[in-house]
């Protein structure tokens, strides 16, 4: 730490190091101090774009001056990247999934402990402002008793966005490991831990063609992993959820990504990939109370970007995704436990992966990590320490 700015190293500069940079700027105590990325045309055109030295991993790992490190390479090579550095003494943020299985995550949490290092995992929305106010709600008994809840995230897929998108469409991809992780981890914190699971899988296109802008334009994938599940979820408490995640619809006409039934209304929650948004309560008459969180700690829209599934629009997002890291920091400062815990970020792969075995075996799973207890969420308080104010 020098001047009151800790300093980290990011692993892996592709597509997502954008929003990670920019978001970046929204944590002044954070000072982004290298980049390491194992393709060295791509990690020199990264480090002029951001004015940061680009190095290889060997330098960075033998670095005194920067204990944290933010792993966002391809999930194939979280395992080895986020070992290595704990056996250099470093703090990891790793992005999701944590590895490709519960079995290789779990490895990379006993790795952390064996070297007295501490990880956290995506994702870090879980601290965003909408988040915060839709679990508060909750724990209010804005909607009654919570009986059931429906989660959706269906879209064409990433092939007219992402520039190299192959891997997305290949086992260890697909919409439950790739974007599940926002909607179980937010369905988790507002429910509680979850006891069994029980899905069908398709897959709707056998081949997908590259339209996204760079050097895999044209590039024809052939589909290696289901790109729809419909899945049925059974919480602890006893409320039942139904999750649908694809890549295989064009549009749809389902207005809010997760929904919350209660006894007394319901509670419509925004995006889980993102920080911000508006929380609404219907109650029983339909009468509905908007909750805006703009004006919260990792509420307010502040990154201006493409948006990815219209390109000619431009809109404008609360994309915080230094928080998870930020909040590692203040965890190894504090002494605690980070909320992107290695406790929940297993529970909610072990979902995801139930999941894919119950699609693929026709049969409900339960848990292995059913009877997990999940970290305390973070308090007002907590957020303004760890955005720095
Ligand atoms: N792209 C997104 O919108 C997005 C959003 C949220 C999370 N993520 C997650 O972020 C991670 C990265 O995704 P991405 O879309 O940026 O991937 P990407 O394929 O665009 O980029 C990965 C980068 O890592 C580099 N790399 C690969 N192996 C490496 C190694 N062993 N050592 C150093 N560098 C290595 C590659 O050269 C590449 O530049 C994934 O875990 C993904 O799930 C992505």
């Amino acid at each position: 730490m020098t001047n009151g700015r800790t300093k980290i190293g990011i692993i892996g500069c592709g597509d997502v190091l954008d929003m990670y940079m920019s978001s970046s700027l929204a944590f002044p105590t954070i000072e982004v101090a290298a980049l390491v990325d194992n393709d060295p045309v791509n990690l020199k055109a990264r480090s002029d774009q951001f004015g940061i030295p680009g190095m290889n991993l060997d330098t960075l790992l033998s670095r005194d001056d920067v204990e944290f490190l933010v792993n966002l390479t391809p999930p194939a090579a979280h395992a080895e990247i986020s070992e290595r550095a704990f056996a250099a003494g470093k703090h990891v943020y790793s992005e999701k999934p944590l590895g490709v299985t519960l079995e290789e995550a779990k490895r990379i949490v006993d790795s952390a402990r064996k070297y007295g290092c501490k990880l956290a995992g995506a994702p870090d929305t879980l601290l965003g402002a909408a988040h915060r106010k839709c679990r508060q709600l909750l724990g209010d008994g804005a909607i009654g008793e919570i009986v059931s809840a429906s989660a959706v995230f269906m879209t064409h897929g990433m092939e007219h966005w992402h520039p190299a998108p192959k891997n997305y469409f290949q086992p260890g991809g697909g919409p439950v490991f790739d974007i599940g992780p926002y909607y179980i981890a937010a369905l988790v914190c507002m429910l509680g831990p979850l006891r069994s699971v029980s899905a069908i899988s398709s897959t709707g296109f056998a081949e997908r063609t590259v339209t996204a802008h760079g050097r895999n334009h044209g590039q024809v994938i052939q589909v290696g992993t289901p790109t729809t599940y419909h899945a049925l979820l059974e919480f602890s408490s006893g409320v039942t959820a139904s999750l649908s995640m694809s890549w295989d619809v064009w549009h749809h006409g389902r207005g809010a990504p997760i929904e919350i039934y209660g006894t007394e209304g319901t509670l419509v929650v925004p995006d889980p990939n993102m920080f911000g948004g508006t929380a609404i309560v219907r109650d029983r008459n339909g009468h509905e109370t908007p909750f805006d969180s703009s004006q919260s700690l990792l509420g307010a829209p502040h990154w201006k970007v493409k948006d990815k599934y219209k390109l000619d629009r431009e809109i404008v997002l609360t994309n915080y995704r230094m928080a998870g890291a930020a909040d590692l920091i203040d965890a190894v400062r504090t002494d605690r436990e980070p909320f992107t815990s290695p406790t929940l970020v297993l529970h909610v792969l072990d979902a995801m992966e139930s999941i894919l075995v119950s699609a693929r075996e026709r049969h409900p799973v339960t848990l292995s990590t059913a009877d997990v207890s999940l970290p305390r969420m973070p308090s007002e308080e907590d957020i303004a320490r760890i955005v720095g104010n």
